[in-house]
């Protein structure tokens, strides 16, 4: 017998690593959920890709499996109401307007084989106004690089585009094309979290701007870009075209890290979150108008519902599950990234050492593309246990350089930080993260909260929650609060250490 009177919401989250579908219930605790991890594709020293046909393959039968799951509890289907996406955000994909296949596959956001085109179209004349009409700097990083690229050395897209046939999309569009049924049903759209990332997008019109389509020179007859529309739209993304949940609309998008600040409810102005997924990302709620950083930190849209948009300061670090994917794959540290905390903790700090893990230059606030790499300190007594704590201070050492530059830009301290994504499980690591930064780090006990933004953004659009008011109980379960222990001097000591570190590997990828 089907339960009655439940209302449910699914949520897919595309990640850097895996696909993954979870059903959530109207509290904001999931129900059913499946994960698939797809290939990581590494052609060459700083390129990444993923295959985009995988990207839907894993989502698709993650949503297969997460049903049965849900089913199986004796739910029924109709009480899924609607879906909802969140996605890796910067990762391109472009493809054909006429068959809807990639044209090549995904360059993933970490790349940095766009490291050269860089250097040389930051010497055209506007460069150092683009910052101020997208809140982007130029570098490797968001898309208009990646598809400069494929234009230059992917003869294949070069001819799409030379015969108007070239779509291009971040993985949000990329998925609600496909599944919706591809270029049949043809739904081409995307969210100003996502279509910020591209550096086609003005921040303050949410639309395209010719200035900075004019600046890396693309015609806009010649390449197709999804029409942005809001986060929570009830009409907007269409309906899935096969399996199990066929004919359920698609009704909410929103770019992970929105996602997670939308899950952690950081609905205010001075509310923050930090996510260390992959990579780790704080977001800063600035309200209604965005702020332009002066500090290295990135101006984003945070999420477009009802009214007006909200924006967000962002402090992006590339590395930080990574960095831990990195100690067991390539030097055999521990067999699964769990472990790593109880490496860690088999010393009783770094015994000297840090780890600066810039595998693919450094982001946030520094943005230096040419930085590598590099551990510091090392000597005869240095132990795994000493560079597993380094690379979990790497991350944290980062977030405090961000909340220092965070607090120039706003002119004003954060209180508290909340945390969530992978690294957030390890006490050890969010006891540093507090001790490094000084104010108390709150981790929530349901911390699905990527995919919960992607449910609450789907399901506000069709009812299932009235408004921001009513997500008050939603994800009310608890949560743990590591309050700082350390004293400032020491504190001061270790990030002036952290900061030397930085200087140090600069230079050494040009
Ligand atoms: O900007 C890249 C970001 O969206 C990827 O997030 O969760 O894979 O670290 P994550």
């Amino acid at each position: 017998m089907p339960l009655a009177n439940d209302v449910f919401v699914g949520a897919i989250d595309q990640g850097t690593t895996s696909s993954r579908f979870l059903i959530f219930d109207k509290d904001g605790t999931p129900v059913a959920s499946h994960q698939i991890e797809f290939k990581q594709i590494y052609p060459h020293s700083g390129w990444h890709e993923h295959d985009p046909a995988e990207l839907i393959s894993s989502v698709q039968q993650c949503i297969d499996e997460a049903v049965k799951i849900f089913l199986r509890l004796g739910h029924s289907l109709d009480a899924i109401k609607s879906v909802g996406i969140t996605n890796q955000r910067e990762t391109t994909v472009c493809w054909d307007k006429q068959t809807g296949e990639p044209l090549y596959n995904a360059i993933v956001w970490t790349d940095i084989r766009a490291q050269e085109l860089v250097r040389e179209i930051k010497k055209r004349d506007g460069a150092d106004g683009l910052q101020q009409l997208c809140g982007l700097p130029l570098s490797t990083y968001p898309c208009c690089t990646k598809v400069l690229w494929m234009l230059e050395n992917v003869p294949r897209v070069k001819q799409a585009y030379d015969e108007g046939r070239l779509m291009f999309g971040t993985v949000d569009s990329w998925l609600v094309y496909q599944l919706n049924g591809g270029p049949h049903k043809n739904v081409h759209v995307s969210e100003p979290t996502n279509a910020s990332r591209s550096m086609f997008m003005n921040l303050e019109t949410l639309d395209y701007d010719e200035r900075l389509l004019g600046f890396f020179k693309l015609d806009r007859n010649k390449i197709t870009l999804p029409k942005i529309v809001r986060s929570s739209d009830a009409n907007a993304y269409g309906t899935l075209a096969t399996g199990t949940l066929k004919g359920v609309p698609i009704t909410g998008c929103l770019g992970d890290q929105s996602a997670a600040l939308v899950g952690q409810k950081g609905f205010s102005p001075g509310m923050a979150k930090n996510t260390y997924g992959t990579g780790c990302f704080l977001l800063y709620n600035v309200g209604e108008k965005p702020v332009i950083s002066t500090h290295g930190l990135l101006a984003t849209v945070a999420y477009y519902f009802e009214g007006k948009p909200v924006y967000a300061l962002e402090g992006s670090i590339a590395v930080a599950g990574s960095g831990i994917k990195f100690l067991i794959n390539n030097l055999d540290f521990v067999k699964e990234s769990s472990k790593i905390n109880d490496l860690a903790a088999t010393v009783d700090d770094n015994g000297g050492c840090v780890f600066v893990t810039a595998f693919s230059g450094l982001f946030a606030p520094y943005w230096i593309d040419e930085c590598r790499g590099t551990i510091l300190g090392i000597t005869q007594y240095t132990q795994k246990g000493h560079i597993a704590r380094a690379t979990l201070e790497a991350t944290c050492f980062q977030t405090a350089a961000i909340l220092r530059a965070m607090a120039k830009d706003s002119g004003a301290s954060l209180a508290e930080l909340a945390v969530d994504g992978g690294m957030s499980n390890s006490d050890l690591c969010m006891q540093t993260q507090a001790d490094l930064i000084g104010i108390p780090v709150k981790r929530p006990a349901m911390r699905e909260t990527t995919a919960l933004g992607a449910a609450i953004a789907a399901g506000l659009a069709v009812g299932v929650w009235k408004g921001l008011e009513e997500l008050r109980e939603v994800n009310m379960v608890g949560s743990t609060v590591f309050e700082p222990k350390m004293v400032e001097e020491k504190r001061e000591g270790m990030f002036g250490r952290w900061e030397k570190a930085v200087k140090t590997c600069t230079g050494f990828g040009a």
